[in-house]
């Protein structure tokens, strides 16, 4: 079985709204496991402003969650990130390694208020490009301005951006029409990645295999190859995707 990597999470013990403590990583590490995941990346909040904890305590819970997962998975891979509430000033902390990129390459996770207005959308992006960052929109299916708008979106693409969907989005009943329209993304090349961005075990748990089980029956194999496998892969390596 080929095995998911989850670029979106908040698996980090006590550090965001996430996993309360290490026994909830752990728990959402066991479900990830179950569900085929073997990698994934930690992607902690960053809010401009708020910050609750120094980076160096950061990291140091992040070394600590490494080691706690290793010890149980051996082939279990967790790797550092953020999602980063894009202002000003955030690119600097990512170019003087305040904040971190997706798993050290140049891919960094941008996220955004739901009501942001479009041309910020587009200014984050030309800036994040400018600085030589590829970035990835978290969750685009939260924002108003993209909301059933592929003409922004695909703007948004060619100017260099990579659009990432919750894997919730694909758990809903038949007549979701938050569902329906994911697949069109998905369709039509504008769906990047999936993310679980799961922070606990019960309503925001790790949940990518029912968002993949639902792609593979309605998408050709290689669109669901490249959102689940193909794309993820690149971003690891740090290659642009196509
Ligand atoms: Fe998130």
């Amino acid at each position: 079985m080929e095995h998911y990597i989850d670029i979106h999470s908040h698996i980090l013990p006590g550090v965001d709204d996430g996993a309360k403590d290490m026994e909830m990583t752990m728990a959402m590490i066991d479900l990830a496991y179950s569900q085929g995941v073997r990698v994934m990346i930690a992607t902690p909040h960053y809010y401009p402003g708020h910050v609750r904890h120094p980076k160096e305590y950061m990291d140091s819970v992040f070394q600590e969650t490494v080691s706690a997962v290793k010890e149980k998975y051996g082939d279990f891979t967790i790797l550092p990130g953020n999602e980063i509430y894009f202002r000003e000033g955030a690119l600097e902390k990512l170019q003087s390694k305040r904040l971190h990129s997706m798993a050290d390459t140049p891919y960094v996770l941008l996220e955004f208020s739901p009501g942001a207005q479009y041309k910020h959308l587009c200014g984050a992006v030309r800036k994040c490009v400018e600085c030589g960052f590829y970035p990835i929109l978290a969750h685009i299916e939260r924002y108003q301005c993209l909301w059933k708008n592929e003409k922004c979106i695909g703007e948004l693409v060619r100017m260099g951006a990579y659009m990432q969907v919750n894997a919730e989005n694909f758990t809903g009943g038949f007549f979701s029409a938050q569902r329906r329209w994911c697949l069109r993304l998905a369709r039509e090349g504008l769906m990047h990645f999936i993310g679980s961005d799961a922070h606990n075990t019960q309503e925001r748990r790790p949940n990518l295999n029912q968002a993949a089980d639902y792609l593979k029956e309605k998408l050709d194999e290689a669109a669901f190859r490249r959102i689940m496998f193909d794309n993820p892969a690149k971003l690891l390596r740090g290659e642009y995707l196509k």
